[in-house]
């Protein structure tokens, strides 16, 4: 298995942001929006007392949700290091990062990097529409060279540090972007970063490391932010390994006061959705200070948990199915085994276009009982009782009336194979 398929085959992932945003619990761009000076920021810096923290329980708590990798920022835009980076003093007082990567390892799962290409403190991070200092800026000029071999020489340390990452999890490049409405001034790119030079960096130190595409150079994976792509994504026509991220509440960061959480019926079908379109989802949790997930975060990924535990069988080894779903569902399937999720409970049945001759057998998963089919007569009038108008070769699923007690039901379709068209 290559390291495109390893990624691909671990398909749902924990996403972690966690830094001295924490302390001001509002979001991780809270220093952006409220345009705080340094000064103004130290004190989150400061009172960033992470007790409780616990990587191993993290890395559990993932586990139980039936994910298979995790992805912790090293850096956010703040500028504020997680590890013990000896190119800055603006850092945790101990490594955060190395005993999650650890953790992960431990368990089989596989372990990721974000690093902020951005920096909001670095002193020689040329001010820009999106830094905090956009209105005031300091006098003095800037030297993006010298924030360059910074960020250079970071990524280095983090890839020779902890053995071998399997993503790095870039962000961002915003030249020409358009934030709030308007074209972000000093926007950032692969000329600033020295994106080709970093790339082969990070190619020469860790060759199996899949890159994301936020360095404004094309990456291994493609990385869709707050949306589901509404097809299996392609770059330039061709088909390319993507990964959604998705946050729980809308916020990256920990943010105390927002409690718009989606359900975990919502966040499994969004998993599902992915799986569907051959793609991966990374889910985030935002930590707090001391080091925890909060309770709500850690019910809902208990809750994916009991869905998973029955259900990864769709989920895990799937991906996109040549047969169309009907309205309300969606296909993944694996070899001769095809999965129906359905987001809707339909009435009575289901109706499979094309899986007359192909459907030996069909069970819900969550119980392994089995789902009665017929084939109806496509000529027959419907009469009474009696349906019709159902195209040649459909099968229908005949349901029970109220739908099992599972976030999304699932019916495991056993397919015979296709046979040899006699008009060939
Ligand atoms: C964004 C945001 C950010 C978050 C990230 C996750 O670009 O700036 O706060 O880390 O996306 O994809």
């Amino acid at each position: 298995m290559n390291n495109v398929e390893r990624f691909q085959e671990r398909r749902f992932g924990m996403f972690v942001h966690w830094g001295a945003y924490a302390v001001a619990a509002r979001n991780e761009w809270m220093r952006n929006r409220e345009k705080l000076t340094d000064a103004e920021y130290q004190r989150y810096v400061d009172h960033f007392d992470p007790d409780l923290y616990d990587p191993a329980a993290w890395v559990a708590l993932a586990a139980e949700a039936g994910m298979r990798y995790a992805v912790i920022t090293a850096k956010h835009h703040d500028g504020y290091c997680l590890w013990p980076s000896e190119l800055t003093d603006y850092r945790a007082s101990r490594d955060l990062i190395g005993p999650f990567l650890h953790a992960l390892r431990d368990r089989g799962m596989g372990a990721g990097l974000y690093y902020s290409l951005i920096d909001w403190h670095h002193p020689q991070f040329p001010i820009d529409g999106l830094h905090p200092l956009r209105d005031e800026p300091p006098p003095g000029s800037r030297d993006i060279a010298a924030y360059r071999s910074y960020l250079h020489a970071q990524v280095r340390d983090l890839l020779t540090r902890y053995g071998p990452i399997d993503q790095l999890f870039l962000d961002f490049s915003y030249v020409g972007h358009v934030h709030e409405g308007q074209v972000v001034w000093g926007g950032k790119g692969a000329a600033d970063w020295d994106s080709p030079a970093l790339l082969e960096t990070i190619r020469s130190l860790q060759p199996e490391l899949l890159v994301n595409d936020r360095m404004d150079l094309p990456g291994d994976f493609v990385t869709p932010e707050q949306y589901q792509p509404s097809a299996p994504m392609t770059v330039d026509g061709k088909p390319v390994p993507w990964e959604a991220c998705q946050t729980m509440n809308g916020s990256w960061g920990y943010d105390r006061e927002n409690r718009d959480f989606k359900s975990v019926g919502l966040l499994v079908r969004m998993l599902i959705d992915t799986v569907a379109k051959d793609g991966n989802l990374l889910l985030n949790v935002g930590p707090n200070a001391r080091g925890e997930i909060d309770p709500a975060s850690a019910d809902i990924l208990r809750g994916i948990g009991r869905w998973m535990r029955l259900h990864e069988r769709s989920i895990y080894g799937c991906g996109p199915s040549s047969f169309t779903a009907p309205p309300d569902c969606r296909f993944t399937q694996r070899g001769d085994r095809l999965y129906l999720h359905l987001f809707a409970w339909p009435f009575d049945a289901v109706h499979l276009p094309g899986l007359a001759g192909r459907l030996r057998y069909a069970q819900f998963l969550h119980d392994g009982s089995e789902v009665a089919h017929e084939i109806a007569d496509p000529d027959r009038p419907a009469y009474a009782t009696s349906s019709a108008g159902q195209e040649r070769g459909t099968v229908t699923l005949l349901l029970p009336t109220r739908p099992p007690e599972v976030e999304v039901p699932v019916i495991e379709i056993f397919l015979a194979p296709a046979q040899p068209s006699s008009a060939g």
